[in-house]
């Protein structure tokens, strides 16, 4: 379903169950990772994009004054109050820990939304190895800023999400899944160093390629503590290395401390060593749209994990497999399992044309060799947490000091109902934004987009964060 239409379902949706319509909107991906798995914990580099899959929710506050978060999920699991009064702690049911850990770092930082009815509706699958959580986490967060107008920087924003996996709900993750649920952007990748946590976006707008998902359809119950083990086995190699990470490590060093550790760390930091170099070199392969290499780098990265990292399982062998099978020939240049493994997704970099041939191949084999049904789908890289609709009803006119972006009916009337005001000239535009926006100081891109809308929608007036946020989410 497209954002837009899911925005309108869920507003229906919350209509039903609360009587009255949502006051904010707001939705966060789910993430697909192309390369660089198991190496965010490890202070390495991972090759993560968005999906155009979303954690929506829809809110208002609520009528009666009580201090509590009503937590509704339109898929009908069990729903969950959050009072804000009483110190938040993990609970049930579940999936509200989440929500629960965003929401308690937000008010330890004095950020409190006050009372509200909201209502989820997650289009990530569960428990496929997407970050249907961390898509939870950041919608969350996403949404209470937009009820306090308070925004926290964006790497803040993503490991106080992180935080609350780790102390809410149990899962001692790295730094991907949040990140690039926040920072995601259409049609790129995002090269995160989990050290320096800086971004390289890495453009993927060719529409002759895909990323081509296959669910399992299966979920071993071991991923959550063999996870754990590994993370400890990594921190045993670089001790006995002597290093902090084994990003500083290399296979060189590895290879010449083989006798100081056992077969089983050593392979584990193998893989990390090398799986860090090939996440660099197939951010160069796609930059150069040099496909057979980047599918060459999926592949071995599935070998590795496999092999030496043993988070992979029969049935994500059997998808890999299978995509070898149906070669380039056929449309498919490499195939990985993505995300912790033990079950979930694999992602696969194809040829859009031959999408229906292979969706068709790899049904029938994947069913004949498990037995089980395979979902699949083929996804574009789409944009991280955006507001769809705030409180802001009434768009300003254009005066010095002032912004002029009508938020209410974002989404629901198309990009150029949403505009209003007298058309300025770009730099006239600029010169009255706060903190002042001007030509020469947004770069070629945005002053390109920025006259592109200006002129187009003859635009009131514009502010940084609302230019940030179109640039992210309107144009298509
Ligand atoms: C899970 C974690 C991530 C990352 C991946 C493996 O998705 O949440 O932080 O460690 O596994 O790459």
């Amino acid at each position: 379903m497209k954002l837009n239409d899911l925005v309108d379902r869920v507003g229906q949706e919350f209509e039903q169950i609360y009587g009255r319509s949502p006051r904010w909107i707001v939705a966060a991906p789910g993430r697909v990772n192309v390369i660089g798995e198991h190496t965010d914990y490890n202070d390495g580099f991972v090759l993560p994009m968005a999906i155009d899959r979303y954690a929506v929710l829809a809110a208002d506050s609520r009528t009666d004054g009580k201090n509590v978060i009503r937590f509704h999920d339109a898929s009908g699991a069990e729903p969950a109050f959050i009072n804000l009064s009483a110190p938040i702690t993990p609970g049930t049911p579940k999936w509200a820990n989440y929500p629960r850990g965003v929401i308690a770092g937000y008010l330890a930082r004095g950020i409190n939304p006050g009372g509200l009815d909201v209502l989820l509706h997650s289009t990530v699958p569960l428990g496929g190895g997407l970050s249907s959580s961390a898509a939870l986490e950041v919608s969350t967060a996403t949404l209470l800023e937009n009820v306090t107008g308070k925004k926290l920087d964006p790497v803040e924003k993503a490991l106080l999400c992180q935080k609350a996996e780790h102390d809410f709900a149990g899962v001692p993750c790295g730094i991907m899944d949040q990140f690039i649920s926040v920072m995601g952007q259409e049609n790129h990748l995002l090269l995160l160093d989990c050290r320096s946590r800086k971004t390289q976006l890495v453009p993927m707008d060719d529409p002759a390629i895909g990323l081509f998902i296959v669910n399992s359809n299966v979920r071993h119950e071991l991923g959550n503590s063999e996870y754990a083990k590994r993370r400890a086995q990594c921190e045993s190699a670089a001790k006995i290395l002597g290093v902090p990470s084994l990003r500083d490590a290399t296979a060189v060093d590895l290879e010449n401390a083989r006798s100081k550790m056992s077969d089983v760390v050593f392979r584990r930091a193998r893989h990390v060593i090398s799986e860090i170099e090939r996440t660099i070199h197939a951010a160069e392969g796609l930059r150069a749209s040099n496909w057979t290499t980047v599918g060459q780098l999926m592949y071995a990265s599935h070998r590795s994990l496999r092999d030496d990292y043993e988070v992979s399982c029969r049935e994500l062998d059997a998808i890999v497999e299978i995509s070898e099978s149906i070669g380039i020939k056929g449309g498919i240049y490499g195939c990985r399992m993505t995300g912790g493994g033990f079950g979930g997704c694999t992602v696969a970099l194809v040829k859009t044309e031959a999408v229906p041939g292979i969706s068709k191949k790899m049904a029938e084999d994947y069913k004949a060799k498990t037995g089980i049904d395979a979902s699949m789908f083929v996804t574009r890289p789409a944009s991280g947490a955006v507001i769809l609709k705030s409180r802001r009803a009434q768009s300003q006119p254009l005066q010095p000091g002032r912004t002029g972006w009508d938020e209410e009916e974002q989404l629901r009337s198309g990009p150029v109902a949403r505009f209003r005001g007298r058309g300025p000239s770009i730099a006239e535009a600029c010169s009255h934004v706060p903190g002042g926006l001007h030509p020469r100081m947004i770069g070629q891109d945005n002053f390109a987009f920025a006259g592109h809308f200006f002129q187009r929608h003859r635009l009131g007036s514009v502010s940084p964060r609302r230019h940030h946020h179109a640039k992210n989410t309107l144009v298509n």
